[in-house]
């Protein structure tokens, strides 16, 4: 199974071997993110983006083939991420996995972008079982869901305006980070007091499991402006630890609610906040405590790559989730909610 990946701004390819029952096992994958490109404009620029992912699609499928010491003609399908993401540049994905199936004569399968970081951490060594309940928490999505099986998932609660990784990003931002602001602001936060500045907690008693973090980022804006035009170091990484805190602790407490209300015992983080580490920590801790279990993803497959595509495909076709085609009409959908995959 080949995995392309271009829905935002990495190209993943990966190749993973199935068969049977048992889970699909990595055999090679490559990336190539275009942070640097997109970092002078202190965000995604969609048409630079589908360029740069025309650009690599073919050399990242050929250095993964290298890898695994396969060839083109040992192909069984080829998927690829079919939404939600960037239209250009999912279109660039697609495209060339159909083009490649249809040469070969393999069948393809379109992938929900959401449903690989679901499932990415059944590549890592310590994958879960089913059923756990899974917060999503990505660039553009923060969810909490029921996971069932493959293609059973149930939305237990989601962010009403910003994404948590949206939240890390904008206060980044706003604090002169750069872009992406998440791994800069939590790594600046390390050397600050989370206890530094009084941030709000949007909807930590709200009673259900939905999230909201627009607030949150205009209350950093607030601080920071207080701070006048030079502010000293140890405010700043204040101020960032103090963020941290606030996004992780909403993310910490509707997670252990979640488990709660559904009885289950199992917490699987994915996404790519989900490599933060302090977020890591307070998860550790609380499950730990309560005798639950918590997973994620290796640290390099938190954030977009092609494995997770190749897993998530490989993992439907196994559960008889889904049925690869010869179809090469593709269309990609840009929005597409992950319970209505189907
Ligand atoms: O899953 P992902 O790669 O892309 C989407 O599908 O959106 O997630 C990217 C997001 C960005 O908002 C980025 O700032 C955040 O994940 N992120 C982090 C960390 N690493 C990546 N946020 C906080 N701490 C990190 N260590
Ligand atoms: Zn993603």
């Amino acid at each position: 199974m080949l995995g392309i990946e271009s829905s935002c701004d990495e190209t993943g390819v990966a190749l993973v071997r199935f068969d049977g029952a048992a889970l699909p096992v990595l055999r090679a994958h490559a990336l190539h993110t275009q942070v640097q490109m997109h970092a002078a404009y202190g965000g995604v620029v969609p048409e630079l983006a589908s360029r740069d992912h025309i650009r690599r699609v073919l050399p990242l499928t050929t250095t993964v083939l290298a890898q695994a010491g396969a060839s083109l003609s040992e192909l069984d399908v080829v998927a690829y991420t079919r939404g939600p993401g960037l239209a250009g540049a999912l279109l660039v994905g697609a495209g060339v996995a159909c083009a490649l199936a249809a040469a070969l004569d393999k069948p393809v399968l379109g992938v929900h972008h959401l449903e690989g970081h679901l499932l990415s951490p059944f590549l890592s060594t310590d994958a879960p079982q089913f059923p756990f309940v899974a917060l999503l928490v990505s660039g553009g999505h923060t969810q909490l869901m029921r996971v069932d099986a493959v293609g059973q998932y149930t939305l237990l609660g989601e962010t009403i305006d910003d994404a948590a990784g949206e939240a890390f990003d904008k206060s980044a931002k706003l604090m002169g980070l750069g872009y992406p602001g998440g791994p800069a602001l939590s790594r600046l936060a390390t050397g600050g007091r989370a206890d530094a500045f009084a941030l709000p907690r949007p909807l930590l008693h709200s009673g259900n499991l939905d999230f909201s973090f627009a607030g949150l980022k205009t209350a950093v804006l607030t601080q920071h402006r207080r701070l006048g035009a030079s502010p000293s170091a140890e405010q700043l990484a204040g101020l960032a630890a103090s963020t941290q805190a606030a996004i992780v602790e909403v993310l910490v407490k509707k997670s252990l609610a979640a488990l709660k209300a559904t009885g289950l015992k199992r917490l699987v983080v994915s996404g790519g906040v989900g490599a933060n580490a302090e977020l890591r920590k307070r998860l550790n801790d609380a499950t730990m405590r309560r005798g639950w279990q918590v997973h994620y993803p290796e640290l390099d497959l938190c954030t977009d790559n092609g494995a997770m595509i190749a897993m998530a495909a490989a993992m439907r076709l196994q559960a008889g989730a889904a049925q690869a085609s010869r179809h090469y009409a593709f269309d990609v959908r840009p929005r597409w909610p992950l319970d209505q995959i189907s």
